[in-house]
């Protein structure tokens, strides 16, 4: 079987009614990205970071999988898939993809402040118990904090991520505007040869010189039209 890589990021969610970053009426219009999203702005005001990543995890319970997301699980029928997302939602596992790489951590996982990614502090939350409040501790003793990469932290999961890349025969990226990095560097893994395709609505700005059909589409109709070209 050939191998396929997903790069998804916040367009891919979209459908499912989450919020973008960057586009109009994105998250990062609502509350500054280096507030809620930095570890800077965590130890500034850690109350204010836990309320925001409780508030995404809450809405994210009310959250499905959209036909994108099937459509990618479905995949795993004719390849060997890898989803490697910014995302920090479950809704490529709810969709059934059984090998997701998160870049940037997962919104229903707890980790400590000392040391977020020593996997014996790593825990996961429940609809149930679903927030972290002050207090709260780590098996390490150290307050309880989102198992979020912030910007100004490091990407630990980018090795398994550029190795996964390398080894595709076809690199498909799904709603991301390519602003992050390490992320948006996967790209320049893939090997000479293989096929890159790029599903957004909007016009998304790629290295020069790479050969990329894009799909200019929603998710789940990009999809789609993916299936369709693949199997011609
Ligand atoms: P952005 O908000 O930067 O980009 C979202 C992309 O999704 C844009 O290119 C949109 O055009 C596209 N889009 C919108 N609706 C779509 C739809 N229905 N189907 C497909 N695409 C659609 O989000 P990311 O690139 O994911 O990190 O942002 C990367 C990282 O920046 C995030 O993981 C997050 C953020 O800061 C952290 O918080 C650490």
């Amino acid at each position: 079987m050939k191998n396929i890589v997903f790069l998804t990021g916040a367009g891919m969610s979209a459908e499912s009614g989450i919020s973008t970053f960057r586009d109009s009426g994105g998250l990062w219009e609502k509350y500054p990205v280096q507030q809620v999203a930095s570890i800077e702005g965590y130890y500034q005001d850690p109350e204010l970071v836990l309320r925001f990543y409780n508030e995404r995890r809450r809405q994210l319970f009310d959250c499905q999988p959209n036909e994108g997301h099937r459509l990618v699980a479905e995949m795993e029928k004719m390849f060997n898939v890898t989803v490697v997302t910014q995302n920090v939602d479950d809704l490529h596992e709810r969709a059934g993809s059984r090998n997701v790489i998160h870049l940037h951590g997962e919104l229903l996982k707890a980790t400590s402040s000392k040391n977020p990614n020593d996997s014996r502090c790593i825990c996961t939350l429940t609809k149930e118990n679903p927030d972290i409040s002050i207090g709260d501790k780590a098996a390490d003793g150290s307050q309880l904090r989102p198992f979020i990469v912030w910007f100004g932290e490091s990407v630990p999961m980018m090795e398994d991520a550029a190795l996964a890349t390398l080894k595709a025969d076809i690199f498909v990226i799904i709603g991301t505007s390519l602003n992050v990095y390490p992320a948006a560097g996967l790209i320049n893994y893939v090997k000479p040869g293989a096929k890159i395709f790029l599903i957004d609505p909007k016009t998304v700005a790629y290295p020069h010189g790479l050969d990329v059909t894009v799909i200019k589409k929603g998710a789940s109709e990009g999809m789609k039209e993916l299936l369709e070209m693949l199997s011609e």
